[in-house]
């Protein structure tokens, strides 16, 4: 699969130690949490006995992820974006859609990837404590740009 070649970004390079979120049990029962973390905001997902994490708004237009509901796509769990549907993995963050061919319009259409479009952070468990670190890929995606700056507009209640 062609992922792309992101462009680089040197500014994620730092290393975030991990940050306390929440209780296994609590999430469990909810399915998902959102946390700031760092001063980033994240949508925490608990999807068949998986934890999975994210930058909390869409990568498209900065749609909250943290109300979209989990469907498979092409056998892959996908968070769909409640704004206007696009569908993210919650493995690996790409963008999904479904490709035709306008030669064969009875062709059945394909899904396909856009490449890793939406930061994933990792999600550990340690004695029923759930903890997010941030991910530091030195790469720019998509979703960092409504991570930062003016458009980091969701707030999470402390
Ligand atoms: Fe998420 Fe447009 S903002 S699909």
């Amino acid at each position: 699969m062609d992922l792309g070649s992101p462009e680089q970004d040197p500014e994620m390079k730092e290393e975030y130690p991990s940050v306390y979120v929440g209780r296994e049990e609590d999430i469990k029962k909810s399915e998902r949490m959102t946390a700031v973390v760092h001063d980033r905001e994240v949508v925490i997902f608990y999807h068949k006995g998986e934890y999975h994490a994210m930058d909390i708004r869409c990568y498209h237009s900065g749609g909250p992820l943290h109300l979209g509901e989990i469907e498979d796509f092409d056998g892959r769990p996908c968070v769909v974006c409640p704004w206007h549907k696009f569908k993210i993995t919650l493995a690996t963050g790409e963008g999904l859609y479904q490709s035709i061919n306008p030669k064969d319009p009875s062709a059945k259409p394909k899904w396909c990837s856009k490449g890793i479009k939406q930061r994933i952070h990792t999600v550990t468990v340690d004695n029923g404590k759930i903890y997010v670190t941030l991910s530091n890929e030195p790469v720019k995606y998509d979703s960092d740009f409504y991570a930062t700056g003016n458009f980091k507009v969701i707030k999470t209640p402390s």
